[in-house]
């Protein structure tokens, strides 16, 4: 297949263009800058030059391929509402696209939009997030479902915390806080979780999800359930040898900043339907594992 993919360069992205390439496919990669071209043709890809938000270059890398994979976003938190109607507005425009086509069109979502499920256990793939209007990077699935009633073989990957021993989203944020504040601290008992896949897992998933994923299906690559956000904080204490402390939610603002909001949600999500329907097994490292091999003194 003739993959277009987008955040070809990104942390995901980069796992992505050589688990792809393994499987037999092209990939013809968005790069916006001469560093992002470069490193993608090295990586064997083929680079398409433009910015995501350059709709027309969007639709003229879906026009020549058999598929997409939609990975880019831009994660300037303070932003996330304009950042996500942008996201609309790219997925729309790859639908124009592919709509009538039986081409398939892959966005990438969270599991972390949906706090809890319906039924009160972990999060699963039927559950919907909240309007964009409360959480604005819902917007990415009300585009997938706009498309998808386009008739775009749209499916919605949802992801985790991705990891592997240098990446950890989120978990950078309370590794750097930790730095700052000389502690790490977790809220209350610490037992609310936060789901987790290695990258190389998440990245088998796209790729089935691309080759056989089901028309308007979600799918969680969870590997794990559910991590507790105080066995996090242990062992980001052993890593730059700092005290860890329980602190209250009214004290999360004063720690926390801009994420005291999240740090206290338990956000366990399941994969259990997606694993019935694709062949997706976990296999790589889990989070504490990959956390306890990152380099610290860097
Ligand atoms: N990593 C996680 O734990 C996680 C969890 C949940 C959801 N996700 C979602 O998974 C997707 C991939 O995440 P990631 O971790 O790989 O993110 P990342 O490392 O920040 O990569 C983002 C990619 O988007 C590209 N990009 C951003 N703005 C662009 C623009 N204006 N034009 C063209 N390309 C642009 C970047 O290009 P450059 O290479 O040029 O910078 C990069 O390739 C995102 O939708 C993210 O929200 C990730």
């Amino acid at each position: 297949m003739r993959v277009f993919l987008t955040g070809a360069t990104g942390f995901i992205g980069s796992y992505l263009v050589p688990d792809l390439l393994g499987a037999g496919h092209e990939v013809r990669g968005l790069c916006r800058s001469d560093e992002a071209a470069e490193k993608l043709a090295r990586a064997g890809g083929e680079p398409f030059r433009g910015d995501v938000n350059d709709l027309g270059r969007v639709r003229a890398g879906a026009e020549a391929s058999d598929g997409v994979i939609h990975a880019a976003f831009n994660h300037d938190f303070a932003q996330i509402r304009q950042h996500s109607e942008s996201d609309r507005k790219v997925i729309e425009a790859l639908g124009e696209v592919l709509a009538g086509s039986k081409r398939p069109l892959i966005v990438t979502s969270g599991t972390g939009l949906v706090e809890r499920s319906a039924a009160g256990g972990p999060v699963v793939e039927t559950d919907a997030p909240p309007p964009s209007e409360k959480v604005p990077r819902a917007a990415t699935e009300e585009a997938a479902d706009a498309v998808f009633a386009k008739g775009v073989h749209v499916v919605v990957m949802r992801l985790p915390q991705v990891h592997d021993t240098r990446h950890q989203g989120r978990i950078a944020h309370h590794i750097r806080l930790a730095r700052e504040k000389g502690r790490v601290a977790y809220i209350g008992d610490g037992q609310n979780r936060l789901p987790a896949v290695h990258v190389s897992d998440a990245v088998r998933l796209f790729r089935l999800a691309l080759q056989q994923g089901r028309v308007g299906a979600r799918y969680h690559a969870v590997a794990e359930e559910g991590v507790p956000l105080r066995d996090i904080a242990d062992v980001i204490g052993a890593g730059l040898n700092l005290p860890v402390e329980s602190i209250t939610h009214e004290a999360a603002a004063g720690y926390f900043g801009m994420l005291a909001g999240l740090a206290g949600l338990d956000l366990a999500a399941s994969s259990a339907l997606t694993r019935q329907e694709l062949p997706w097994t976990p296999t790589g490292p889990d989070l504490l594992t990959d956390l306890r091999q990152m380099d610290w003194a860097a």
